[in-house]
């Protein structure tokens, strides 16, 4: 067994998950513990204390997470612009107290909460999360965390600053498929890396869809607060188009299919090698507007070689109808166009390839079938800390309560991620210029038009 030192063990906080909170018996005979772990994290809750929550967003993805959360946390206050939505959780439980606006509940609520889960739609994660943080609280973020680059570069900031516990709901960090991967890949398997393919059937929402109508004008459902649910966005017209769901495909509120999927799907091989660094970024697209992200995209992440990257390494993404075909990929890998999966992420090294057909990272295998074969009854062994039950959204409360640095945490790993796939909206929000980035400056060489998309405006709401 390889035993992860005190020292390693805080290094490798993003990869770690050694819950100390829940005892040894969740682990399996071969997974490595640290049972010196002591917390870093300020403001910590007391492990026989119930984890105060609050949820902002708690129809749709927040329910969900609000779920897995229940058993080990006490519900401090609800927010939500959507009575209506949110109306499953004022059932479940009638006593909390429920707000329209988040920032009155903070202001109200502050001395009775330590933790908040933020699972509104994208653009209102920052506004959110940083008057949370502000207020000592720990926070659990949907994915992607933030809207721009320039937000990323801050909530990790404001992370070192607070020393406070954080995650972004990516929750496929806590399965074990990242570091399988980063295992597979350090003890050789594929060789260096060179060459990574991701590709999804998303959007399966509207994007290219045209600028609105200001002339248009749709009757407020009684229920939502439309002005709040807007936020930090520029005014438009309510329209039913957008609410819920749907906001996702237009630029003001979401990242379209790759900021969406990028959490997801760039996390494993995010997490296995360093993908950190200047990096070209170029794209193709169809039907965006103003207003709408596009039909279907192709972006192309260019970046060299380093001390921790070997070989330079060209990542492709591909949404809509989009996806690789056989004379984009090194040959012997599928023998007919059919056999390329719909769905995949596909890792190319100088001695091979790794397939992964399922967005969370579960799914791995190598390429061709006949390696596999061999490969599955040998596999590297494990190095990597397992989180115990591979439940991100208890890996955070346990974190809380002095559990080990959750992997998807701002300072180590999520807000990094984040601004990956964020490089790539920018390159389709330029319509599809190159990006030349400087990763030193978070800025774009020789293209101040981008400006206004790393660090956007915000209206007073
Ligand atoms: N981890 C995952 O697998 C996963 C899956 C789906 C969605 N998500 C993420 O979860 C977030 C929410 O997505 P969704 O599909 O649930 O969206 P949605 O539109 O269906 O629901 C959002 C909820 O937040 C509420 N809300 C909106 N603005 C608010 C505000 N300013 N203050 C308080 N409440 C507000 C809405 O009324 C609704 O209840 C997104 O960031 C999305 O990317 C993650």
């Amino acid at each position: 067994m390889n035993i992860i030192s005190r020292r390693n063990f805080l290094q490798t906080a993003a990869l770690t998950g050694a819950g100390l909170a829940l005892g040894p018996s969740l682990f399996g005979k071969d997974e490595v513990v640290d049972k010196n772990w002591k917390s870093p994290h300020a403001n910590l809750v007391s492990p026989d204390k119930k984890v105060r929550l609050a949820v902002i967003g708690c129809g749709g993805q927040g329910g969900v997470d609000a779920n897995i959360m229940a058993g080990g946390v006490q519900f401090a206050a609800f927010a939500d612009v959507d009575y209506d939505r949110a109306s499953a959780w004022f059932l479940r439980e009638p006593n909390v107290p429920r707000y329209r606006d988040y920032r009155k509940m903070l202001d109200e609520q502050k001395d009775n909460i330590d933790a908040v889960l933020i699972a509104t739609p994208d653009h209102t994660h920052f506004p959110a999360a940083v008057m949370a943080m502000n207020l000592g609280k720990h926070v659990y973020v949907e994915k992607p965390a933030t809207h721009t680059i320039g937000e990323a570069r801050y909530l990790k900031a404001l992370a070192k600053k607070t020393g406070l516990v954080t995650q972004m709901g990516n929750h496929g960090h806590a399965y074990d498929g990242c570091r399988e991967l980063k295992e597979w890949i350090e003890a050789g398997v594929i060789g260096d890396v060179t060459e990574v393919h991701i590709w999804t059937n998303r959007p399966v929402w509207p994007q290219g869809v045209p600028n609105p109508d200001p002339e248009k004008k749709f009757e407020v459902p009684s229920t939502l607060d439309w002005n709040l649910w807007l936020g930090v966005s520029k005014y438009y017209n309510y329209n039913p188009d957008y609410v819920p769901f749907d906001w996702r495909g237009m630029w003001d509120w979401g990242t379209g299919a790759i900021g969406d999927m990028a959490c997801h799907m760039f996390d494993p091989i995010f997490t296995a090698i360093d993908l950190r660094g200047d990096v070209k970024v170029s794209s193709e697209s169809e039907g965006a507007t103003e207003f709408s992200c596009p039909k279907w995209a192709k972006v192309k992440y260019e970046i060299g070689a380093s001390k921790t990257r070997p070989k330079p390494v060209t990542f492709n993404w591909y949404e809509g109808k989009c996806r690789p075909h056989l004379k984009d990929l090194p040959d012997g890998l599928f023998k007919e166009e059919k056999d390329i999966p719909h769905t995949g992420m596909l890792y190319v090294g100088t001695k091979g390839a790794i397939i992964d057909t399922d967005d969370y990272g579960t799914r791995m295998r190598l390429l061709p079938a006949e390696k596999w074969e061999v490969f599955r009854k040998n596999r590297p062994p494990k190095k990597y800390a397992r989180v115990p039950d591979r439940n991100a959204r208890m890996e955070f409360i346990r974190a809380c309560q002095g559990g080990p640095t959750p992997g998807s945490n701002f300072v180590d790993h999520s807000m990094d991620l984040t601004e990956w796939g964020l490089l790539g909206v920018l390159s389709l929000r330029l319509g599809n210029k190159t990006i030349d980035w400087d990763y030193k400056k978070g800025v774009c060489r020789g293209l101040p038009e981008a400006n206004k998309f790393i660090h956007k405006e915000y209206r007073v709401f």
